[in-house]
Order: C-alpha cells, then sequence, then structure tokens
C-alpha cells in the first residue's frame, strides 16, 4: 500500500525525508506497485541537458496496476461511476472487473486494427465511458493516447493530430453538454481534411444523430466490440516508455505535446491523490474536470483507479438543467471528496445560496480546487456554503508538465489558509527567483517559481521537439525548471500562486497561449496586426482582451468586425478562446526593436496609469490614444 500521511509531523516528518534521501523516498514508495521486472536505478537527471530517468530498466503496465493488482480484493467494488448530462437519463456503474473487461476488449480491438506499442492514438471524445476504456486500452498496448477536449475545433484536432503523427482518431457521433449537442463526428471529418496520418477513424454513437461514415476508414465502435477477443494480454513496458501526451499552450503559437512517462507518472498520480485529499477505502470521489485537460487524466482516471478508487465521471455542466447539478451528484452518490475549479465555484456562487443550501451533502469531506488562483470570496463561501464550515479546501498548484499536484494542503493535515496552496508535497522542492535568476531565501518575499529537483511526475520532453522542452523549461533560469508562475512565501512558509508571468492566460482554468489567439486573428484579411492580453475577469478569473490594428476597416463597421473576429476564433481554435473585447487601435506601444511592450497593454486593462519608463518606445504617443480608446469603449460605453 502506498504510505500515507496522517498527521502534521508525519508531514514534516516525511518531507525531511524526501530532502535527506529521495531516492530512498520514492523507491519505497514505487515498491509498492507491480513491476514486471524491478528497477536498477532509481533517478538519474541532469537539468541541463535536461533529461531526467526515474525507475530505470524497471518493467511494467500501468493497467496491470489498476486492473490485476486490485481483482482480487476489488473485483466487485465499483471502478467508475459516470453521470450523464442530464439527470432523467439513468446514471452507468462499472465494477473494476467490468471495466477490465471492456479495457481488454477494446484494446484487442486496437491491436486487431494493427496498433501497436509506440503507435499514437487520438482521441476526441465527450466525457462518457468510452472514453475512459479507450484511454486505458492505449496503456494496455503501449500505444500512446493524446486526448483532445472535446470543445476543441476541427483545426485545433488537426494541428495536434498532424504533430503527433497519430494513427487512428477515436471520436463520436456527438456529444451532449448543458442543452447544446456537438458534432463531433462532423468536426472530426473536417479535421481529417487537414491531416493525413490517421488511417482509421473509430466512431462511438452517443446522441444518434445522422453522421457520414466514409466506408473505408470509418467503423463503429460497437461494431468492433461485438467480435472482440475477451482477453487482451499488457504490453510490457519499460518504465520511461511514453504513456501519453497530452498538447497544452505555451507562449509561443503552436500547442506543445507535453510527454509523460509509465512508471514515474504512475507512482506520482497515485501518491499525490491519496495524500492530498486523504482517500479511504470505499470512499466515493468526484471531479468535475474534463479528460481532456491533465486533470481529468491523472484525478479522475489514473491516481484514484490506480488507488482501487470508485471515481465519477461527469458529462455536462454545472448549471444544466438548473444550476444545482454538482450538488445533486455529491448528494445522489455519496460523494466524499469533491474536486472542482475556482471558476465553477465563482459562477455557482454568482446563483445564489438557495441553489446550494437545500442539500445537506453530509458525506462530504474535502473539497478541492485546481486551474487557476482561487479569491478569498470564492474560497469562503465554497468552504461555508458547500462545505458547511466542516472540509478542509484542498488548493492544488500544478500544471500539466508536472503531472501532479506539487503544492498543496494535504486534506485535514495542513491548516488551509484562503488563496493559499500552502505547502510543498513531500519531494517537491520549490525555490523562488528573483529575474536574474538569484534564489530569494525566507519569509514575505515574491518573485518566480522553479523547482529544482526532479519527481517522478515531471513530463520529460515535448512531443518530437527536446529542444523546445529545454527552451521552455530550463533554459530561463538555467538549472531549474521554470513553472511560468509567479509566487509569493508568506511568514509561514506557505506559498500563494500569484498567476502566469509569460505569455499564457488562464481563462476559466484553461491555458491559452496569447499568440495562437493572435494568430487567428490575424488570419482575417482587415486585420493587419493584434496583440491579446489577460483581463480581469470577474468569473472567468482572467478574460481575453485583444487590441487590433485594422487600418483598411470602414469606420461603421466595428460592431461586425468584432463578431467576425470573435466567430473566427471560436473556428480556428475553440469558443473557450474567444476574446471578450476587441479594441481598434491604430498602432501598439512597440520598442526600438519591434517588440510589443506587452506590460503596457495589460496595465491599460487593469485600469491602472502608471507605465514605468516607456522611454524606449518608437510611438510612446500611443500610449495615451490606448488609455482614451479603453476608458471609451469598457468605461464610458457601460
Ligand atoms: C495555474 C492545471 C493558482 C497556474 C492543473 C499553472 C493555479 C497553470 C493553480 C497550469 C492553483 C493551476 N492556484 N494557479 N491552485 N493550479 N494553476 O497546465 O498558472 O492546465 O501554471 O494544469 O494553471 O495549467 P494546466
Amino acid at each position: 500500500m502506498i504510505p500515507k500521511i496522517s498527521t502534521l509531523s508525519g508531514y514534516l516528518h516525511e518531507y525531511q525525508k524526501s530532502l535527506a534521501n529521495p531516492v530512498g523516498f520514492w523507491s519505497n514508495i514505487a515498491e509498492t506497485f507491480y513491476w514486471r521486472k524491478p528497477w536498477t536505478k532509481t533517478l538519474e537527471w541532469d537539468f541541463k541537458d535536461p533529461k531526467v530517468t526515474w525507475f530505470k530498466d524497471g518493467k511494467l503496465n500501468i493497467t496491470e496496476n489498476i486492473f490485476e493488482r486490485h481483482l482480487f480484493l476489488r473485483g466487485n467494488q465499483t471502478a467508475l461511476i459516470w453521470e450523464p448530462n442530464n439527470p432523467d437519463e439513468a446514471h452507468r456503474s462499472y465494477t473494476y472487473r467490468e471495466l477490465y473487461e471492456e479495457v481488454n476488449k477494446f484494446a484487442g480491438v486496437l491491436r486487431s486494427l494493427g496498433v501497436q506499442k509506440g503507435d499514437r492514438v487520438a482521441i476526441y471524445l465527450p466525457m462518457i465511458p468510452e472514453l475512459a476504456i479507450a484511454m486505458l486500452a492505449c496503456a494496455r498496448i503501449g500505444a500512446i493516447h493524446s486526448i483532445v477536449f472535446a470543445g476543441f475545433s476541427a483545426k485545433a484536432l488537426a494541428e495536434r493530430n498532424n504533430d503527433a503523427q497519430a494513427k487512428i482518431l477515436i471520436t463520436a457521433d456527438g456529444g451532449y453538454r448543458g442543452n447544446k449537442i456537438i458534432p463531433l463526428k462532423e468536426t472530426s471529418d473536417e479535421a481529417l481534411q487537414m491531416s493525413q496520418s490517421i488511417e482509421k477513424v473509430i466512431v462511438v454513437k452517443r446522441t444518434g444523430q445522422d453522421v457520414n461514415m466514409d466506408k473505408k476508414r470509418d467503423v463503429w465502435w460497437h461494431d468492433l466490440m461485438k467480435n472482440a477477443p475477451q482477453k487482451a494480454p499488457a504490453e510490457i513496458m519499460d518504465a520511461e516508455d511514453t504513456l501519453f501526451i497530452l498538447y497544452t499552450s505555451g507562449s509561443t503559437g503552436k500547442p506543445k505535446g507535453v510527454l509523460h512517462t509509465t512508471g514515474g507518472y504512475m507512482v506520482y498520480a497515485a501518491y499525490t491523490f491519496k495524500n492530498v485529499f486523504q482517500y479511504r477505502p470505499n470512499d466515493i470521489y468526484f471531479c468535475a474536470a474534463d479528460i481532456g485537460w491533465i486533470t481529468g487524466h491523472s484525478y479522475i482516471i489514473y491516481g484514484p483507479l490506480l488507488e482501487g478508487a470508485t471515481t465519477i465521471m461527469f458529462e455536462g455542466i454545472p448549471t444544466y438543467p438548473q444550476p444545482d447539478r454538482y450538488w445533486q451528484i455529491i448528494e445522489k452518490h455519496q460523494v466524499n471528496q469533491f474536486y472542482t475549479s475556482p471558476t465553477a465555484i465563482r459562477a455557482l456562487l454568482a446563483q445564489g445560496e438557495t441553489w446550494v443550501d437545500k442539500y445537506e451533502m453530509n458525506s462530504l469531506r474535502v473539497l478541492g480546487t485546481v486551474g487557476e488562483p482561487i479569491n478569498e470570496e470564492a474560497w469562503h463561501w465554497y468552504h461555508d456554503h458547500v462545505g458547511k464550515g466542516r472540509c478542509p479546501i484542498v488548493d492544488t498548484w500544478w500544471q500539466t508538465e508536472t503531472g501532479g499536484i506539487m503544492i498543496s494542503p494535504l486534506a485535514g493535515i495542513i491548516p488551509t489558509k484562503p488563496a493559499y496552496a500552502t505547502l510543498p508535497l513531500p519531494g517537491i522542492r520549490p525555490v523562488i527567483v528573483d529575474n536574474d535568476g538569484n534564489k530569494i531565501y525566507g519569509k514575505n518575499v515574491e518573485g518566480n517559481l522553479c523547482i529544482e529537483f526532479p519527481w517522478p511526475g515531471m513530463a520529460r520532453s515535448l512531443w518530437g521537439n527536446h529542444e523546445r522542452y529545454k527552451q521552455a523549461y530550463f533554459s530561463t533560469f538555467p538549472g531549474l525548471y521554470f513553472t511560468g508562475d509567479g509566487v509569493k512565501r508568506d511568514e509561514d512558509g506557505y506559498y500563494r500562486i500569484l498567476g502566469r508571468i509569460d505569455d499564457v492566460i488562464n481563462v476559466s482554468g484553461h491555458r491559452l497561449g496569447t499568440a495562437e489567439i493572435e494568430n487567428a486573428l490575424n488570419e482575417h484579411p482587415l486585420v493587419a496586426e493584434s496583440a491579446v492580453v489577460g483581463m480581469p475577469h470577474p468569473i472567468k478569473g482572467q478574460g481575453i482582451y485583444a487590441y487590433v490594428v485594422a487600418p483598411d476597416k470602414p469606420d461603421n463597421l466595428d460592431d461586425e468586425l468584432r463578431n467576425s473576429l470573435v466567430k473566427a476564433v471560436a473556428k480556428l481554435i475553440s469558443p473557450i478562446a474567444k476574446p471578450d473585447q476587441i479594441q481598434f487601435v491604430s498602432g501598439l506601444p512597440k520598442t526600438r526593436s519591434g517588440k510589443i511592450m506587452r506590460r503596457i497593454l495589460r496595465k491599460i486593462v487593469e485600469g491602472s496609469t502608471d507605465f514605468g519608463d516607456t522611454s524606449t518606445l518608437t510611438n510612446p504617443e500611443i500610449v495615451e490614444e490606448l488609455t482614451e480608446g479603453y476608458r471609451k469603449l469598457n468605461i464610458d460605453d457601460k
């Protein structure tokens, strides 16, 4: 069994142990798993190259650790509860044995289609059980899954499939989301016109809508499963073989295929799940994220199932059909741990207390949040109205690249403080550095958040581009992993995450690169240039503010052009990337080397006029135009 910390002094002791002897610390944890062959060396690392190897030469399959390891004791225990979009439709449950059987069958299907170890399989599915089955089936046969959030556009899907050179695409006819139906097959067909590597498309029937099926290329999931073999032996994987890639936005244009490997990710996802949420046998755990993001990978599927937990996956949205859907699910399934995002909390808070107060939710023991800084008002509301003052909140800071939670309270063990992620997990060594890379020690300090020592769950590379991995994470501050976040350490040594300090914005907990959105805007024939920054937003945390230079735009067409730009971004990236406000400007503030001075653009949308030194601008007069324009558009006209 994975060691579980149960007291504050236990935490301090484990933390010290992990500093003094990281190799001993992590091998003790790793030994609780089922390895086909033990590792020869626990850790080799170099943050310069960078190259990190955990559990060298160890052989395993992560699905044997989910299934074979648990079947004897937990074969009849519920592994997965699926709760549909519409509460009138019945929920579905799978025991460990039933899920094991489905995964085996689909693994056999993939093999029969010629999928081999190391091949990439793209998954573009709504939140239905087949998504969980498909990803685990990939892991069973050593195929690398690349899950693309079902809200992404055809172009975004094609771009990811092309980068990964995916061989198979798994999608559905459509997906339900609130009162909308998302035409996933239609979008997939459009994406397939822009990509060459996909040989077969497997289509799950969910909505039953009419779809085009290409006889040579497209096959129904249910037809394949009818004749599937019952057993698919697990592929024996090296600890450092790739388990999956997951695309995320960076500060430059193209999404990055964050690459996670098998052994280290497994150990880290399971260890952090058990300790942060203080999961106990037979608890019902509900993470409301989407499996299209890392939170769903690590804390709906891998972490909980590795621990033998019962995990809920929810197809819908918190406000459909009414803004009490989460509370209903919690009551219905007697949920013990609930994990969601600050954006969802703020949106539900705005609906008023009555929706939540009518539910008792006595089963709840732990509440979690992730994805963006949580403001104090939302924290207190979550604590008082959802947790009824009884449940500790774990504000978990981590990233797609970290694989699992890095800084967070352990529920009920580390005293919480609103808006603070509190202390690092055992094995995690955060450091704060100034802009010159000097470490800042002591209390009440602020700076760039870096990690100075490897941990098993860290990403090992970016798919097909190790150089970019080095550039993005290990070159800003040589010798350190740079997170891209700003952080403060207070008088208790507690960490508070201040948000991104690079050109990434965090909209409703979704990471979006400003460059990606600018590229989409710039494709419009009337747009010469654009700059996108994050602006404070009461629900989404950050909204998207775009400054657009469109010199040939007819004067009376501002609103038309705004509409068509918003549509273009939704089409080229996703509706989640739509600008909240577009300001037309005659130019952007630029330095002599032609760089846009984004600091000024950010200050304007924060309502500040303290621009600092603007003497290096070639066009300092533009600042007044932008500030005036901002006021007119956002304050005077409102
Ligand atoms: C932000 C999500 C404040 C942060 C798991 C990070 C947070 C980015 C928190 C990663 C938190 C995540 N408090 N900010 N508890 N958790 N973030 O890759 O800026 O989608 O760098 O991973 O979200 O987003 P990603």
